[in-house]
């Protein structure tokens, strides 16, 4: 089947149309630039933009970076609090010809990851993390999603633990990748005393720039770049929207 999957950040929207039999993008994928926090008009605008520029007129699925539950967006972690408690089917289907779902964007990675990454086929629990604006993350086991897992909002000195560690905090405070390393390092410290996975992958830009970064992590659950990138979130909001 060929959906548009859309994958919503806090700083761009990106979209392609995907086979999601092969988890392939259609084309390349197109991307609009948004500011955080992001007025409702000006996301919806985003998708309109993403939708004419495939012309697309099938199905559509959308991760977006907030608790999602029936297509209704509950707390919202960097997108702004306008979103919040809004039907995200029925605001982001003014902007697409075809049907909408909607699903959080690092769920959507996950799923994309189990079906096609490096998760495929594993029964152990599995954890996917993404490291953009926020810190996202999806929770398997027995390939079973563990819906809206907020991982990224755990209290640390006061913050969400995003605040911390994710990959904006990198940029923002200019951080030389060992020293962001280090507050990665303490922020799955923490998640693995929770939780215990065997494998944790990790998603977003910074997945594509594993060779600057990866050696400095320590973790007991194997540790592995996701296997589709940044096109997880795509695919996966594609899956979604089958
Ligand atoms: C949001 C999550 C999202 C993550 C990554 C967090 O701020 O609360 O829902 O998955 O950012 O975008």
């Amino acid at each position: 089947m060929k959906v548009l999957g859309i994958d919503i950040g806090g700083s761009a929207f990106k979209g392609a149309p995907v086979d999601t039999k092969t988890g392939r993008l259609l084309a390349e994928r197109h991307r609009v630039e948004i500011e955080s926090p992001c007025a409702l008009a000006t996301g919806v605008a985003a998708v309109r933009e993403i939708v004419r520029h495939f012309d697309w007129q099938g199905p559509v699925g959308i991760g977006f970076p907030a608790i999602i539950r029936d297509g209704k967006i509950g707390a919202v972690g960097n997108l702004g609090q306008v979103w919040e408690q809004q039907n995200g089917v029925t605001l982001f289907r003014r902007a697409t010809k075809g049907p909408v779902k909607i699903i959080n964007d690092a769920d959507a990675a996950g799923l994309a990851e189990m079906k096609f990454g490096v998760g495929r086929g594993r029964q152990d629990t599995v954890l996917l993390l993404t490291f953009g604006t926020g810190i996202g993350s999806a929770l398997f086991h027995h390939g079973q999603l563990f819906p809206n897992a907020e991982l990224g909002h755990i209290p640390w000195r006061g913050k969400p633990m995003e605040r911390y560690a994710s990959a904006a905090v990198r940029k923002r405070a200019h951080l030389e990748w060992r020293e962001w390393a280090v507050r990665v390092n303490v922020y799955l410290g923490v998640v693995e005393r929770l939780l215990s996975p065997e494998l944790i992958i990790i998603g977003g830009g910074v997945s594509k720039k594993s060779e600057k970064w990866f050696s400095y992590l320590k973790a007991n659950a194997k540790i592995m770049p996701a296997h589709l990138h940044n096109d997880a979130g795509i695919v996966g909001a594609a899956l979604a929207g089958e």
